[in-house]
């Protein structure tokens, strides 16, 4: 019983659950009396003090500008609250593919009862689609995708509670994670995956890595099976994606922490009880969530107390090479990453933002140390270069600190694999669950989707650090979320210091007070919660995608089933676009080459989506298109 809940909560529902925090923090320190500040677009910013803050005219500037004509080529749609997904009139929609459905000729037939078989598990796509980017090789239109975590009670539906039985059991749930690179292409029969093609490939739990940047090679690095600590296997809970301008795939390693656990009581030295604490890997002897450690001793912390240590880094895959050994890129940073979104600094220097997906954890920046030339050599540019950390001020004001020995009293190798412990030191800023950052490509300006935290103002971070109510997190308990934006000084990503506003406070103007009602630009007819996912596409309309309670009920009346949204950063005006079947979250979402599809990942729908009753609920990635035939972004 307490398994099959495990399964079905949250990554940091479960943390909390294992890892329970005690309330020191009151209420007394939040943000005092309103303050007035001028937006981005001339609006008028209005924070408050607890529950008497900001009303709905947030962001004034998005209603003058609301005479505008719009830049979005579709009628809002209706919230929805069924099993399937909807898109605009003169849209239409199509499944891709499928957790279970072939890469390869030689991969099991799924079964609607029972799925796939261990037997070439790693054959097939993926579980919980999630990030993806798709790149052209020639003529070959490769889609890389993560597929974040499993659903155990579907995937072991052999077991009863889902909980694995066997190594077999472990190394199926393995197998189904990861990344799949594969090629589609567009016939008579709509888009398909190329079964078969040369260049497609799954990357999952057990696929050699290797491990670059200060981290590499130290003794917190080194296991039994790698006394090098240069070379893992397997990347972890792949979460949001991103790409580089050098055509590799950036994959970031989220809840991690969750694969591990122990079969005795662990002997550990004070650096990893302090780290296993904050980045909440389970000390404890339980079965956890998947109990890997129960099959395989890499997972048991009491046999291989630095495996985790070599886990939760963005990682770098060339989809170009099947053959490539994907590396885990230290030196931005261990945490639970979300994405890694690009910019090009104006001298050239690689810009990285990454959120740390949390209650109360950060934001981060790296900046490489040489520049990005075409053609040229970019080996150093994710490996040489310095990580900062964000400090939002309450004057709209923010700087990036870097974290340095000098700034940390911590050694570069540890500021790599104990970042979170570097950016409190530094008195970065806690922030609602930074989940996907995007950057603007039609101005110098970065976005990200601070989720929800129901513990701001409530509880502190898993270090300690305060989180009472702040400048881009202004709601105490807030279970609907923000997105912040920053545009930094000198129009140049490089720039240590950058303003901010917020471009949107989701709420429920119908049914709540004050700052619960969400921002100006959130109405009856668009409200949401849970901002997530974030992409831009080429014309510089922002997509949201949601992940968030969708029961349509109390605080979430008139929010419907999760969905994608597009926003227009200049105006304000948030539209929904499409809406996932019930117990989804929409979460992945890139564009075919030609601009005329887009691809919009479904991951774990309640529903038998798509394949109908009595089908087990199948995580998917949909192609939308135009119905004349137009471009999509
Ligand atoms: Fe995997 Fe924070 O979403
Ligand atoms: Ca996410
Ligand atoms: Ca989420």
């Amino acid at each position: 019983m307490k398994d099959i809940e495990q399964h079905e909560m949250s990554p940091d529902d479960w943390d909390e659950m294992n890892f329970s925090r005690p309330d020191v923090q009151g209420f007394d320190d939040v943000v005092e009396a309103a303050i007035t500040r001028r937006g981005f677009m001339g609006g008028v910013l209005t924070f408050g003090s607890g529950a008497a803050v900001m009303g709905t005219s947030m962001l004034r500037g998005t209603t003058a500008m609301a005479s505008q004509a719009d830049r979005f080529a579709f009628e809002q749609l209706p919230i929805q609250t069924d099993g399937t997904v909807h898109v605009p009139e003169g849209y239409t929609w199509d499944v891709l593919v499928r957790w279970g459905d072939p890469l390869f000729s030689d991969a099991p037939a799924f079964d609607h009862a029972t799925g796939i078989p261990t037997e070439g598990s790693d054959r097939v796509f993926g579980e919980n689609t999630d990030g993806m980017e798709l790149f052209k090789v020639g003529n070959h239109e490769l889609l890389v995708v993560n597929s974040e975590y499993v659903n155990p009670k579907y995937n072991l539906a052999h077991t009863n509670d889902g909980m694995p039985t066997s190594a077999g059991d472990v190394l199926r749930l393995q197998n189904f994670q990861g990344v799949s690179v594969m090629e589609v292409t567009e016939g008579v029969n709509g888009w398909e995956v190329v079964v078969d093609s040369p260049f497609n490939r799954r990357i999952h739990h057990n696929t050699p890595m290797v491990i670059d940047g200060p981290a590499a090679g130290h003794d917190l690095m080194k296991t039994q099976a790698d006394p090098t600590g240069t070379a893992s296997l397997g990347t972890f809970n792949n979460c949001g994606s991103g790409r580089t301008p050098w055509g590799t795939y950036l994959t970031c390693e989220e809840n991690f922490n969750g694969y591990f656990g122990t079969t005795e009581e662990p002997t550990l030295d004070d650096t990893h009880v302090a780290g296993f604490s904050r980045y909440g890997v389970n000390t404890e002897v339980d079965t956890n969530r998947y109990n890997y450690h129960g099959f395989d001793a890499r997972f048991d912390i009491s046999k291989n107390p630095n495996e985790p240590h070599r886990a939760g880094y963005i990682v770098e895959i060339d989809p170009a090479d099947p053959e490539s050994t994907p590396v885990k890129h230290t030196a931005l940073g261990r945490f639970k990453h979300e994405n890694a979104a690009y910019a090009l600094a104006p001298d050239g220097r690689v810009v990285v933002y990454m959120g740390d997906d949390e209650r109360g954890e950060f934001m981060y920046k790296w900046l490489s140390r040489d520049k990005y030339v075409p053609g040229g050599d970019t080996s150093t540019l994710l490996s040489e270069g310095q990580l900062f950390v964000a400090k939002f001020n309450m004057d709209q004001s923010g700087e990036w600190v870097a974290l340095t020995p000098e700034a940390t009293g911590m050694n570069a190798p540890e500021i790599a694999i104990f970042s979170r412990i570097a950016a409190s030191t530094v008195g970065a800023t806690t922030m609602d669950r930074p989940e996907w950052i995007a950057v603007n490509p039609t101005a110098v300006e970065g976005y990200c989707c601070l989720t929800n935290n129901k513990n701001r103002g409530v509880k502190p971070n898993a270090g300690g650090d305060d989180t009472s109510a702040n400048g881009p997190n202004p709601r105490e308990v807030n279970n609907y979320g923000q997105i912040v934006r920053w545009r930094p000084s000198g129009d140049n990503h490089a720039s240590n210091t950058f303003d901010w506003d917020l471009y949107v406070m989701a709420g429920n103007p119908t049914n709540q007070e004050g700052a619960y009602k969400g921002s100006s630009n959130i109405n009856e007819g668009n409200m949401f919660n849970s901002p997530d996912g974030m992409q831009f596409d080429t014309t510089g309309i922002m997509w949201i995608q949601t992940d968030g309670n969708d029961d349509n009920e109390g605080d979430f009346e008139g929010m419907g089933n999760n969905q994608m949204l597009a926003g227009d950063p200049v105006t304000g005006e948030i539209r929904r676009f499409l809406t996932g079947p019930n117990g989804s979250e929409v979460t992945g979402l890139t564009w075919s080459s030609d601009r005329r599809t887009m691809f919009v990942g479904i991951q774990h729908p309640s529903a038998p989506f798509p394949d109908g009753e009595g089908s087990l609920p199948r995580s998917s990635i949909v192609v939308v298109k135009r119905t004349d035939g137009a471009l999509v972004g």
